[in-house]
């Protein structure tokens, strides 16, 4: 504790990932700064307010306050620093590429701020090549004749367990050229006490969008093979059973339902097609995994549809909203389409969601009922559609759905 006290680190982005970086650092003993243009979240932040909804958290962030600081002062942020992290968004681009912008942002600042050695590390998800180029172009806009390091150290956490994915993570992975940016960040990541992965910038930035992209596949692959199961008259659950057996398969991300969604599934995905083909390599297995996942998301429309002969009217209750439970994130949710497509039908929507009617509500305004308890849906609806796995949707007495028509979006209600 009393050697990593003296590093100073600074986060960029008090999203998801930086937030979590931040604070398990603190939680090691290290001063860190976070910086973020959003002057409302680094008030909120400040005035202890944790800005997003993930277990243990908000204790942590209490815990660990005196050795964090949040700014909007980039001057205050990169001065007398010894690492860098950039957890910026890279949101995806209509052409489904990768928008850079907020990353050369902050490279433009670190240019501008920075005064002594230090490690600057991308643990934004960015195409191939990306860390060098951000390398090249802080070395040509720097204002002060310091040296720096580039290292790639992607992320690999999931919103729901952010905290154990970060402290007990199955690998650290570094990237870079140099080896001293790999010896200094092995420096504050020892404490860690975790398996690491080194290898160069490229390799490390593909890696990231290989296994985000493996993740996704899997998805995609075992909702075809369930679709197959409908029409065909098998079980699912059994084939997931003896699939998940064998060790060379594994058993995890193989629950069928109306695909993925989240911040990041869907733009990695389209990202490394969009720059495999401009690298000349088309990837046709990950492109049909998109593909398989756009219709998925349609799958209880198409089952309803065959139900009843027309939506209009009918009262229709969601139960979870969120693109997976335990947290607040409506981005990519599956249910928003779904929503979406049942108003275009005229149905009437209750819907229900633990954390996240709020946001919901800024999404279809006055369209659709909101329903604070799972039991106003039930008043209302005979048909009720299960889009998220939250425990208390997953943990309903089976005795309030007797009479009801239950379409299992999450294969969760058995
Ligand atoms: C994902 C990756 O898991 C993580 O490593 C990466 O850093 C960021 O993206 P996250 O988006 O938090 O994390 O969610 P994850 O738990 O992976 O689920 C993604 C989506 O896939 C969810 O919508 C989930 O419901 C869906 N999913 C997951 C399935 O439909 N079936 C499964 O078997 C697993």
């Amino acid at each position: 504790m009393q050697t990593n006290s003296k590093v100073k680190i600074t986060v960029v982005g008090v999203g998801y990932v930086g937030l979590v970086t931040a604070i398990c650092f603190a939680h090691k003993g290290y001063k860190v700064t976070c910086l973020d243009i959003n002057e409302e979240k680094i008030k909120r932040l400040n005035d202890g307010e944790c800005i997003i909804y993930e277990p243990e958290l908000e204790e942590m962030l209490s815990e660990n306050k005196e050795r964090l600081t949040f700014t909007t002062d980039a001057c205050l942020a990169f001065n007398d620093c010894d690492y860098i992290f950039i957890c910026v968004g890279t949101p995806e681009k209509e052409d489904g590429s990768c928008d850079l912008s907020f990353v050369y942002n902050t490279a433009d600042l670190i240019a501008n701020y920075i005064n002594k050695e230090c490690v600057i590390v991308i643990k934004s998800t960015v195409p191939v090549c990306t860390n060098e180029k951000v390398e090249e172009y802080i070395k040509s806009h720097l204002v002060n004749d310091v040296k720096f390091y580039i290292a790639s150290n992607p992320e690999f956490l999931s919103q729901g367990s952010a905290l154990k994915d970060t402290l007990e993570a199955s690998r650290i992975v570094i990237g870079s050229n140099d080896k001293i940016a790999i010896e200094k960040l092995k420096a504050i990541y020892d404490s860690f006490n975790l398996p690491y992965v080194i290898t160069n910038l490229r390799t490390s930035e593909l890696m990231k969008y290989a296994c985000n992209s493996f993740l996704a596949t899997k998805i995609s692959f075992i909702n075809e093979i369930a679709n197959l199961c409908d029409i065909l008259g098998a079980d699912i659950n059994d084939i997931r059973l003896g699939m998940g057996l064998d060790s060379r398969i594994g058993n995890k991300f193989l629950n069928p339902g109306i695909g993925y969604g989240g911040s990041c599934f869907s733009k990695d995905t389209k990202a490394l097609v969009k720059f495999a083909s401009e690298a000349g390599y088309e990837l046709r297995i990950v492109s049909s995994t998109i593909d398989v996942n756009e219709s998925q998301r349609y799958i209880l429309i198409d089952k309803l549809k065959k139900d009843f002969s027309s939506l209009e009217n009918l009262n229709i209750g969601i139960l979870g909203v969120t693109y997976k439970p335990n947290t607040n994130d409506l981005r990519d949710a599956p249910s928003i389409d779904i929503i979406d497509k049942l108003l275009e039908e005229r149905a009437n929507i209750y819907a229900y969601d633990p954390v996240a009617l709020n946001d919901l509500s800024k999404v279809f305004k006055d369209k659709i009922y909101y329903c604070p308890r799972i039991e106003d849906v039930l008043e209302h609806c005979d048909i009720i559609m299960v889009l998220t796995e939250w425990k208390q949707i997953v943990d309903i007495d089976r005795k309030l759905l007797k009479d009801k028509i239950v379409y299992d979006g999450r294969n969760c209600m058995r």
